[in-house]
């Protein structure tokens, strides 16, 4: 309230009715107006810095997006076997696929929809295989799961002139896979992006046709 509205309100119907009981009463009337807008001012204040501190406390509770996680649940070689025994010409027809079982869990009240899943699987720093996964999504507090099946590119693997030494000391052929799971999680009006990602070391052995000593590490970018 300032004062120059309270000097002047008062003169303002004086000068219309020149009678100086009304404008005495009209005054009071003001005065007890003014108070009762008071009241209702702060009213709506404390009113509206309660609501405020719920909204702000659901924002950073319930209605926070969480990071969702991955995690590698399996890797599965197809077509290895073709490979064992056979010379270097006949490796370049071979078809190898690995099965890379990814799992997303989803913490967050709210789905988090995924659209863009990748895995590259490296060798000696080459990518030798790709795969695009489907677009899917993790339920509220839920696990989705997907296999994403990479094609391996033999091709690219035998130009290292490392490979066959490494086969035949070891049996074992390392290779490092790196899993992008790209998407958004909308909880009310607040859309956010998230990205985990996933770097995984792993070994091929090539006698037992399978993969072991998996090592991953997770990252989240937000
Ligand atoms: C490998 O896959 C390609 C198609 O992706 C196919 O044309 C070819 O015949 C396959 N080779 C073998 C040895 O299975
Ligand atoms: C998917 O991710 C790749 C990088 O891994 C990026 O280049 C591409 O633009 C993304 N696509 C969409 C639709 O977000
Ligand atoms: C992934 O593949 C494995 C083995 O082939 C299978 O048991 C599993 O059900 C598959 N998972 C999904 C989500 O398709
Ligand atoms: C490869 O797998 C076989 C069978 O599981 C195992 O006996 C062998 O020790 C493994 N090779 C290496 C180098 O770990
Ligand atoms: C995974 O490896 C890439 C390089 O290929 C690196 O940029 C990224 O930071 C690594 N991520 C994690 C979680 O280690």
């Amino acid at each position: 309230m300032n004062n120059d509205s309270e000097h002047v309100r008062p003169l303002a119907p004086a000068t219309i009715l020149p009678v100086s009981d009304e404008s005495a009463s009209n005054t009071r009337n003001n005065t007890l107006r003014r108070r009762k807008r008071m009241k209702c001012l702060i009213c709506g204040t404390v009113t509206s810095l309660i609501l405020l501190t719920i909204v702000l406390t659901l924002v950073f509770t319930v209605f926070r997006v969480k990071d969702p996680t991955i995690k590698m649940n399996r890797v599965m070689v197809n077509g290895l076997d073709s490979v064992i025994g056979t010379d270097r010409v006949q490796l370049l027809g071979t078809n190898i696929s690995m099965i890379v079982d990814v799992s997303v869990k989803n913490p967050n009240m709210a789905s988090f929809k995924y659209s863009n899943t990748t895995t590259d699987i490296y060798y000696k720093g080459t990518v030798v295989g790709e795969a695009r996964g489907l677009p899917g999504k993790a339920k509220p507090r839920r696990t989705s799961r997907m296999n994403l099946t990479v094609d391996i590119m033999i091709d690219r693997m035998l130009a290292d002139p490392g490979l066959s030494r490494e086969v035949s000391t070891s049996g074992l052929v390392n290779v490092r896979s790196y899993t992008r799971v790209g998407g958004k999680v909308k909880i009310l009006f607040v859309k956010k992006h998230v990205t985990v990602t996933m770097n995984c070391t792993m070994a091929v052995n090539i006698t037992a046709q399978a993969i072991q000593d998996v090592d991953c590490k997770n990252k989240i970018g937000l």
